[in-house]
């Protein structure tokens, strides 16, 4: 057999044996005693100084971008163009006024839907996070323009009239207002449709990706969010860019958190229930796992974060790595006790692990190195909770997350 049959069949093997693996039944470890042994690499890996956490921050983001997500192309600033969207409207009672524009991200048109409370007289402060099925779904509003782009979640993958709201109870969006801050969603889907296509789709397509290290869809989520904190410092839109808050929930809480990486410009961060590639160590393979992740889900992160696949021992970071990325800005990591997929224990795990960047650079860090109880936040420069219920974004969640951007912003 010559050399490139047998490269073509050692090829084909390993493409059949991963296939296989993502059909058989993975089945997750949730118990304790079965995690095993491991040591989380020290982010500050012998620097003792608050000077010298510049060029080490580099050097981890630079590590966890070319192992994980993929590196995001330059970006010359030049290819958003904005459309003015309908008529703004109020709601709440005249509460809060909802604009919505529709901006141009490497091709891509992204409705952003932006409330704020009518009663500002000048910037306020806002939460910024992507919505999973159209922004349409999170307030029930007619005025709402439903999104053109692939969905999830419906038959024929458009959305539809039916969806008005339908994801209402996960933005508190009254209880935002109330506090005087703004909210500016948008749909994930615009920016990347989220299934495998070799990063033909999306803002993907109007880039030549470079190989190993392409930037995966988290990456590309991330970008984007990076593109609208660009338009509202150009546009405000009665937001203060300077006070945005980057949140997101599961897959898009991974994402925050790698916008809030990527882009320092971001003054918060918050993962709600980010799981596995996001807020949880993934050396505890507790829950879902590398290998587990990325087969079911590879158009998330770039190829090579293939090689951790049941070798998550190998990894040279670990999440709290990423999480130390934030600092000395505040973050928030939120789970929920029914969640055990995303591994509670290890997304607090991360805050005790990230901490110690925090204090070298002069804040509180968190508050306290054992887990808190049920529905007992605890927030200092980091905040974190553990709340009743399952993997979802609740009321009691923003509650929380108002109460700490207060304390910061
Ligand atoms: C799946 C996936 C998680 C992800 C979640 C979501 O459960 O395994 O990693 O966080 O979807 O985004 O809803």
């Amino acid at each position: 057999m010559n050399l490139k049959r047998t490269a073509i069949t050692c090829f084909g093997l390993l493409t059949f044996t991963s296939f296989l693996m993502a059909q058989s039944e993975f089945v997750p470890n949730y118990d304790e005693n079965e995690v095993p042994e491991y040591t989380l690499p020290d982010p500050l890996d012998g620097i003792s100084e608050a000077s010298a956490w510049p060029t080490k921050r580099k050097e981890i983001l630079t590590l966890i971008e070319r192992e994980m997500f993929g590196r995001a192309p330059a970006f010359d600033g030049k290819t958003i163009a904005a459309a003015a969207g309908p008529e703004p409207f109020t709601i709440l009672d005249g509460k809060a006024t909802v604009t919505q524009v529709v901006l141009t991200i490497a091709g891509q048109d992204v409705a952003l839907l932006v409330f704020l409370p009518s009663s500002a007289t000048q910037p306020v402060p806002a939460f910024l996070g992507y919505n999973f099925h159209g922004n349409h779904t999170v307030f029930a509003d007619d005025r709402i323009s439903l999104t053109k782009s692939w969905v999830r979640k419906t038959e024929n993958h458009r959305a539809s009239e039916d969806d008005r709201g339908s994801s209402a109870s996960r933005w508190s969006v009254e209880r935002i207002i109330d506090a005087g801050y703004g909210l500016v969603t948008l749909y994930y889907g615009e920016v990347d449709p989220d299934f495998h296509d070799e990063f033909k789709n999306g803002v993907h397509a109007a880039f030549a990706p470079p190989k190993e290290d392409a930037w995966g869809s988290i990456a590309a989520w991330a970008w984007g969010l990076s593109r609208v904190l660009d338009y509202l410092e150009q546009e405000s839109m009665g937001i203060d860019p300077q006070k945005v808050g980057v949140f997101g929930h599961s897959r898009l809480g991974k994402t925050s958190l790698w916008a809030g990486a990527t882009d320092e410009r971001f003054a918060l961060v918050i993962s709600n229930n980010s799981g596995c590639g996001g807020a949880a160590l993934s050396k505890r393979a507790f829950g879902e796992t590398v290998g587990r992740i990325t087969r079911v889900f590879p158009h998330w992160f770039c190829a090579r974060f293939n090689q951790y696949r049941e070798n998550e021992v190998k990894l040279p970071f670990d999440q709290h790595m990423l999480l130390a990325l934030m600092a000395p800005r505040p973050l928030y990591v939120a789970s929920a006790v029914e969640d055990r997929w995303a591994d509670p224990r290890g997304e607090f795990l991360s805050c005790v692990g990230a901490d110690p960047v925090y204090r070298l650079l002069g804040t509180e860090g968190l508050p306290q190195q054992e887990m808190p109880g049920v529905n007992a936040p605890v927030m200092g420069r980091i905040g974190y909770h553990l709340r009743t219920g399952k993997h979802d974004v609740t009321d009691y969640d923003w509650e929380q997350y108002i109460t700490f951007a207060k304390k910061h912003f």
